[in-house]
């Protein structure tokens, strides 16, 4: 907290909009009160549904920051998970066309993952993400102290992220999580945390615009989105870190095809995977879908199957 009172009086930022996810704010009731009296300070919560990422909360967004004469000295904090990263980072992105951002995440998918590298957007006819922008947040703000009241399922959407971390860039963070036993806010250690979010840093400055090196952070996500998809479009949804976690299985196993990766670490893979996650049971029809759906994806050029690759554990290749 001292590093944003720092930054606020810093910059002489006179007004503050906090856009919140409700149950965080319900949560942790007192957690920017330290603001109050540095700033003129407001909030915006919002539940944290998909159904919220549309432009209507971005409507309403911009109508109070203009009530509320904001400028672009002003600053908007995303206080929650990937939901509210997403919209805030629009909503700071596209008002009187950028004001100041900071994320502060509670979720461990956008402490590693959503709140970093600016990429922000909203869903549009029931596909996801396909308005937003690139707009860097000036400071993201790390407190795993809020881990502590993430439910277990929300841990585990982080933790497939940290999986693909692991698998595509650092065997050392592989090895070490080897160890785990069970999953819970004092088993993932903020050291986890901090290489992953070095690791996504490093990519994003060598390609902020996410059209080459940036895409292997979507390992496990070409089969994985089709996954969601596949169960979304069943009526039986699966949650995003899930179907990363299958997809990361189902996408190990292509680069063995590919003969890439040893049939030794596909098992050392998908033995981890499945101590933390079930395995998925799908029909000869679903693997037709899911292949079909994979050629939807945005990797895709030209008609033809673009994905990422394992080399070995560590090391990704683009097939
Ligand atoms: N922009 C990016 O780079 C990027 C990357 C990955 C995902 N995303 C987006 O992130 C979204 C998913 O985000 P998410 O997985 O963080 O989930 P989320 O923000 O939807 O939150 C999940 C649930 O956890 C609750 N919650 C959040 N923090 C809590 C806390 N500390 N204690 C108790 N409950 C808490 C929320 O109220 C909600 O019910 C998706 O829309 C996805 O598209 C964006």
């Amino acid at each position: 907290m001292s590093r944003l009172l720092d930054y606020i009086q810093e910059h002489q930022i006179q007004k503050i909009a906090i856009l919140c996810d409700e149950r965080v704010w319900q949560h942790y009731p007192d957690y920017f009160q330290l603001l109050n009296g540095v700033a003129e300070v407001h909030y915006i919560s919002l539940e944290a549904i998909e159904a919220n990422k549309d432009i209507k909360s971005i409507v309403f967004g911009w109508n109070f920051l203009l009530e509320q004469k904001f400028d672009r000295n002003s600053l908007l904090i995303g206080w929650g998970g990937g939901t509210i990263c997403d919209l805030g980072g629009m909503l700071a992105a596209t008002f009187k066309r950028g004001i100041r951002l900071v994320n502060v995440p509670t979720t461990l998918l956008a402490m590693i993952d959503a709140a970093h590298g600016g990429k922000n957007g909203i869903d549009l006819q029931h596909q996801k993400n396909v308005i937003g922008t690139f707009y860097l947040p000036e400071k993201v703000i790390i407190d795993t102290n809020f881990l502590k009241t993430l439910p277990k399922k929300e841990l585990l959407n982080g933790f497939a992220e940290l999986i693909k971390y692991a698998l595509i860039g650092n065997i050392t963070l592989w090895e070490e999580m080897q160890k785990l036993i069970q999953i819970n806010h004092k088993t993932i250690k903020n050291e986890w945390i901090d290489e992953a979010i070095q690791f996504k840093m490093k990519l994003i400055e060598k390609d902020f615009y996410d059209n080459g090196v940036r895409q292997i952070l979507n390992f496990g996500h070409t089969v994985g989105h089709a996954i969601e998809r596949l169960f979304a479009e069943k009526k039986r949804p699966v949650s995003h870190g899930y179907a990363v976690a299958m997809g990361i299985c189902y996408e190990t196993y292509l680069s063995y095809k590919q003969e890439y990766i040893t049939l030794d670490e596909v098992e050392e893979i998908l033995r981890f995977i499945l101590r933390f996650y079930k395995p998925l049971s799908l029909t000869n029809s679903d693997i037709t879908y899911l292949a079909h759906y994979c050629f939807d994806d945005k990797k895709n050029k030209n008609g033809r199957l673009n994905f990422v690759s394992l080399e070995k554990i560590g090391k990704t290749t683009f097939v």
